[in-house]
């Protein structure tokens, strides 16, 4: 997301205020589920109205709005849904991402309790337990946000001289399979909760990668972590955790890598002196707030902290190319010290040491 402008004066508080109007425009038209509706045919507002059951003054009202942020295309009288909407917005199309969408959905309602939250400091989202089915269904969200940030990470990480990848709290797999395919020497273990794992088993069944990847079910604190690996990949777990939370995983992390091998981080960081760009970290930490018990985003400063604190011998920082990957495109690595017998290095991603 692009970074937020100062207000420095009434009218720009107000506009900032009323930048709600956009969000909750498009969260109606996905409860409504007027794309799915709409599909590849064209539309009079009468017809449409018909068809979602709902008011022709409304349904007018909303399309015009749907039309000037790009999701319609209006023509006269007639409607039909972009491209972008008749694909990812409509239940009908194979690269549909409901569950992203439904994850989206669910989070006006949890964002209206911010103020308790802050004066509790506790996740506001009590009634959605751990159970398996919300965890199905969010490691289906996970999947469907990240299928092309996986694949442009995958593509710009050297892994070529590893063998193996522990991808902690890895979810769906989605970036581990995009690592196998890349990497065809590679073989991958996601750790997760067994109901993420069903949905990883579900995703790779159907992928040439399947024979390389093998799922480890269990919990990251209380299961004896698998070890002997070239490469942990922890992506979008650390915002979950307290720093003494991610210093427990990361001495664990480092624990089960090989000699030489890589500790890689991928998370929204902070980066900047003070700690108040890029926004969207800032904006994610509130996330966090709402929905975990210990949750925060971090300085990158304090991430490479970490990694000197559980014993990596280097940290650093690679830079993926801008506007690719996920969040900002930043990943922190350690590394576990030389590997024994040779002195692989360097490694052509774009990095700039930490020290
Ligand atoms: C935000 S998702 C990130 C998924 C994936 N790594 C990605 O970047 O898209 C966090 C994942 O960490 C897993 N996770 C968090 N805490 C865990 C724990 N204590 N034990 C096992 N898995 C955990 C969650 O189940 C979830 O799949």
């Amino acid at each position: 997301m692009s970074e937020i402008a100062s207000i420095r004066n009434f009218d720009q508080f107000r506009d900032a205020v009323f930048a709600f109007r956009l969000p909750r425009i498009l969260l109606s038209a996905i409860e409504l589920d007027i794309f799915t509706v709409m599909g590849r045919t064209t539309w009079t507002v009468r017809q449409l109205a018909n068809a979602l059951s709902a008011s022709e003054r409304g349904v007018e009202i909303l399309c015009r709005n749907l039309a000037t942020a790009g999701l319609l295309k209006k023509q006269g009288p007639r409607y039909r849904a972009s491209p972008l909407a008749q694909h990812v917005l409509n239940a009908n199309s194979p690269t549909y991402r409901g569950a992203y969408l439904d994850l989206l959905r669910r989070q006006w309602e949890d964002w209206s309790h911010l103020t308790q939250a802050v004066k509790t400091g506790k996740p506001v989202d009590d009634k959605e337990p751990e159970t398996p089915e919300y965890r199905r269904a969010f490691t289906w969200a996970m999947h469907q946000r990240s299928i092309e940030s996986a694949r442009e990470v995958a593509s710009q990480l050297d892994l070529s001289g590893a063998r193996s990848l522990l991808d902690v709290g890895g979810g769906p797999g989605t970036y581990a399979l995009a690592f196998l395919r890349k990497n065809p020497q590679l073989h991958a273990t996601v750790m997760d909760r067994p109901a993420a794992l069903e949905v990883a088993k579900e995703i790779a069944d159907s992928r040439p990668q399947r024979a390389r990847l093998h799922l480890y079910p269990g919990d990251l604190f209380t299961t004896p972590w698998p070890q002997g690996f070239d490469v942990v990949w922890i992506s979008n777990v650390i915002h979950i955790y307290s720093a003494a939370e991610n210093i427990r995983l990361l001495r664990l992390a480092k624990q089960a890598l090989n000699p030489g091998g890589r500790l890689l981080i991928q998370d929204t960081f902070l980066t900047d002196k003070e700690g108040l760009r890029p926004a969207e970290a800032n904006l994610f930490a509130v996330t966090m707030l709402l929905f975990t018990e210990t949750g925060n985003t971090y300085h990158v400063r304090e991430v490479l902290a970490w990694l000197k604190t559980v014993g990596c011998t280097s940290q650093r920082l690679i830079k993926l190319k801008p506007g690719t990957g996920d969040w900002e495109g930043v990943i922190v690595e350690g590394s576990a010290g030389k590997r024994r017998g040779t002195s692989r290095e360097p490694r052509p991603e774009k990095a700039r040491s930490s020290r």
